[in-house]
Order: C-alpha cells, then structure tokens, then sequence
C-alpha cells in the first residue's frame, strides 16, 4: 500500500519516518514476567500531557486575582465541559502523583538506576521533585481554606530553616501574609516556571532512555559491571532483543489509555471535588486539609515531639532529596536483583507503610485545629454564670477549643486541657497565655483584663476532682 501523497510529500520535507522509525523498532531486552512493570514510565508521561492539555483549558477561564480566582473556579465548575476538565486535572494529578511513585518504586527494586543509567535516575528524581512541587503549588490555586492554609503551614515551615529561614518564608508568599501576590507567584510558578523545567527534564529522560536502552530484568546472581556491561549488554539485544514497536509498546499503548480512560471517566462520574469556603483568615470554620498526598507529612509533623519539629521538617526533605542524588552515585554497581537487595525491599516497605498508615492518621485525627468544635455545654463547664461560665466561654470564642481538648471536646492541635488546674499555677498559665507556643499563638495583646480573669478561672477550675 502507497503511502498518501501529502505524507509523502511531508515526509520527504521532514525526514520523519527515517528519524522516528528507527526509534520505534529499536531492539529492547524481552522483559518476560515483568513486561508490565515497564509501562509506569510512559503512563507517568501521558498523564503529565493530559495534565497539560486540562491545566491550560483551565487556565482560560481562571482569573489570578485574590479577588476573583475562586468565583472563576466556581463558574469553571459549573459548567458541563469545565465540569469535567477540572475533575480530570484534579484526579489526573492524583494519577499522575500515584504513577511517578509507582515507577519510581520500581526502577529502585529492580536496581535499574545502576551503571549506565545513573544519570536516568538522576533526571527521574528531578521529575518527581518537580511533580510534588506542581501538587503542591496547584493546590493554592483553588484559593479555598484549604489551599490557602496549606500555604501558609508551608510558609510557616521554610520559616524554620536555619538562617534563610525568613527569607525563603517572604521568598514563597511573595510578602509576609498570603494574598494577591501569593496567588500570583504560585500561579506562574505551577503554570510556566515548573513546567517549563519538566519539558526539559522529559527531554533529558527521554533520550537518556534511548541512548541507554532500557533495563533488562534483572537476573539473581548477574551483578552491573561497568567495564563490561555496555558490550554484554549490545549483544545481548543482537540476541534476544525485540523492536520496541509492536512487541513491547502495545502495552504502553493500552495501560495509558487505561489511565487516560480511568481519568476521565471518574471526573466525568464524580465531578470536581468540593471546592472549600472561600479563604477568609477572620472566618475559619472549614477544617483544612492538604491533598491526600501531603496529608501523611502533616500527620507526621503532629504527632513528633514539638522539640524535634524544626529538626524534621528541615531534615526530612533534605534528606530524601539526598537519597535520590547519592543513591546512583553511590551504589551504581552490583547486584540489581531485588532478593540480593534486602534492605531494598525493607527500606520501600517501611515507606510505603509509613505514608499509608499517616495518611489514614491524617484523614480521620484532626492534627489541624478543628475549627468546627462547639461551645462547651454548660454541664462540662460546671456553671452557668459567674466567671467560670464566662471563662468558658472566651475558651470558645478566642478559639482555643479549636486545639485544646476539654472533657473529650475540642481540637487535639495542642495538650488535653480537661485537668489543666490541677497542673499548672495560675502564673504558669498566664505566661503561657500571654506568650505563646510553638504551635500556639500569643493573645498578650487579645484579651482584655476582665476576659482574662474569667479565663484564668475557668482554666483553674479544669481539675480531675471538680465539684
Ligand atoms: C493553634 C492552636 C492553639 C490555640 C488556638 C491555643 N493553643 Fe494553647 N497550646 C497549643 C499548643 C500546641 C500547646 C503546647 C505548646 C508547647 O508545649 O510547646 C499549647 C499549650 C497551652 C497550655 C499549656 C498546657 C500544658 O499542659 O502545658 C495552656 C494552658 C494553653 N495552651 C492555653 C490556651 C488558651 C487559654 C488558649 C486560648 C486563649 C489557647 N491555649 C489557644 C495550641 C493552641
């Protein structure tokens, strides 16, 4: 069969078939057994591509303005195509989040980030860098409570970094409260600066994929020799190697038009998710919660010891980011085989565990203020006039039920305050009070003397023999 004339003609202009052709038949290692391990990266690819097709539809009808972001999002909503295009960048973000781990999870395992692909690896963990900070960034553009808080925690996080602290803090919200600017600066961020170096990361990935071949399973016992390696594995290919198209693309083909089909279908089925209240600092009566893939980092931060916060939320993401740098560095020999590698295995199951036992930690406790508690009822306050009944009430007005638990009732931000009065003296509460926390605000200048007082009774009157 003749190929139509204007391809014909295209072709011979562009010297297409001749440069792609030899790309798809390229020869790759029969992956036997494990053939479908292999089509994670490809369906991390086309997700990112339907992320960027959903992303700039959105982006014509967003308005980046404090003022307005929301509204649009709303309007975006409600209507029957936007519907559906800001459910599938919503979901396809989880999918594209799920898939990076997931092909990421398997490349470590396999012990394909081992001589010559160290530099793959190195660009991949690029990737997953940039694609945590796409969700993370995306999640202020909704510009609801939770988006906004979620900004603001990190914020409140970078502030603790030793020394440019402050900076980096001033650096992410583009001035020292969350507003206009803010939505502004994550907005080109999550839309041309992030994207930008993913396109060129794709780039280097890519044909590093090509240039390196891809991986063949590893086999028990058959440790990566650098010096020989290249010539092993040249020949293993001339033996045994298929071409890329059809023999292994086909489920590339298929497992990415699944993700694309799952996608769309549920966004289609479940519309958009809920967008929050609109952000109003003054206002909170949303309970806040980042994205379910940061929700388990959260959870880890309230549930430590204050003292090692500062610690962990320096240390941890430096850590992991130096894991993924040295890890090829370091051990890109030996055996890839994954039974030859147990603390391999160890090491992702403690990770995996850790981030699925969090996540549910994060979903059902409220480690973020509970800003739906209600007053206390008068038969756990133990009064209904006087100062102690006063009290209880600037408990709940000032917002400090929203962290501090009384009788079972309340936040769990902060300590269980149902004792409290047989704990501290009055001068230990009133420093407290008046001076903050970690974790809790200062109200030297919020309360008024007689507010106070009343405050400071009901707090003594917190004691396990109460009358
Ligand atoms: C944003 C959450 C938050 C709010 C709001 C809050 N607190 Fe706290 N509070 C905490 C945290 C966290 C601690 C523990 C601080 C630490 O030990 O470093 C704490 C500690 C305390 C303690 C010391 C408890 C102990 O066992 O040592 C008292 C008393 C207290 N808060 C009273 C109040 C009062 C009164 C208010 C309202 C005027 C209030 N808190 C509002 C988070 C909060």
């Amino acid at each position: 069969m003749r190929a139509p004339r204007a391809w014909r003609w295209f072709d011979e202009l562009t010297g297409l078939s001749r440069g792609l052709g030899p790309i798809l038949r390229h020869p790759v290692p029969p992956a036997g057994r494990s053939a479908w391990l292999y089509v994670l990266g490809s369906a991390t690819l086309v997700a990112f591509l339907l992320q960027v097709v959903t992303g700039t539809a959105l982006a014509t009808g967003y308005v980046t303005s404090s003022g307005d972001a929301y509204d649009s999002l709303r309007f975006i909503s409600g209507t029957a195509v936007g519907r559906v295009v800001r459910g599938a960048h919503a979901y396809g973000a989880s999918a594209m989040v799920i898939l990076i781990g997931a092909h990421a999870i398997r490349v470590y395992l396999m012990g394909a980030y081992k001589y010559p692909r160290q530099v793959n690896w190195l660009s991949g963990a690029a990737l997953l860098l940039l694609t945590l900070g796409m969700a993370f960034t995306g999640q202020l553009l909704r510009w609801d409570q939770t988006g906004y808080w979620t900004a603001v925690i990190a914020a409140e996080q970078a502030g603790r970094t030793p020394a440019l602290g402050d900076w980096i803090g001033h650096f992410v919200l583009a001035g020292s409260t969350v507003g206009g600017a803010t939505l502004s600066r994550f907005f080109a961020t999550h839309v041309f600066f992030i994207p930008g170096l993913v396109y060129l990361a794709v780039a280097l990935h890519l044909y590093l994929v090509l240039h390196n071949g891809i991986s063949e399973p590893p086999v028990l016992g058959r440790p990566v020799e650098p010096a020989t390696y290249r010539a092993w594995y040249r020949e293993h290919l001339e033996r045994e190697g298929r071409p890329f198209w059809p023999e292994a693309a086909w489920r590339d083909a298929v497992f990415a038009m699944l993700v694309v089909a799952v996608v769309l279908g549920v966004a289609a089925a479940l519309g958009p998710p809920e967008l929050g209240r609109p952000p109003d600092p003054t206002l909170i009566d949303a309970s806040p919660r980042p994205d379910w893939y940061f929700l388990w980092y959260f959870a880890v931060l309230s549930v430590i010891p204050k003292w090692s916060e500062d610690v962990v939320i320096v240390l941890g993401p430096l850590l992991l980011v130096v894991f993924l740098v040295a890890l090829p560095l370091v051990a890109g020999r030996g055996e890839r085989h994954p039974l030859a590698r147990p603390w391999a295995i160890a090491g992702v199951a403690a990770v995996v565990v850790l981030v699925w036992h969090e996540s549910r930690v994060g979903a059902v406790a409220p480690w973020s203020p509970r800003f739906d508690a209600r007053p206390l009822p008068a038969d756990v306050v133990g009064a209904t006039e006087g100062p102690i009944a006063t009290g209880a009430r600037v408990f709940y007005d000032r917002g400090c039920l929203y962290c501090h638990l009384v009788s079972g009732r309340g936040g769990i931000r902060g300590p269980d305050l149902s004792t409290v009065g047989d704990r501290l003296s009055r001068e230990q509460l009133l420093t407290r009070i008046y001076s903050g926390a970690a974790n809790m605000p200062s109200y030297v200048t919020k309360l008024r003397g007689q507010e106070l007082e009343s405050l400071l009774a009901f707090l003594a009157s917190r004691q396990r023999n109460a009358p």
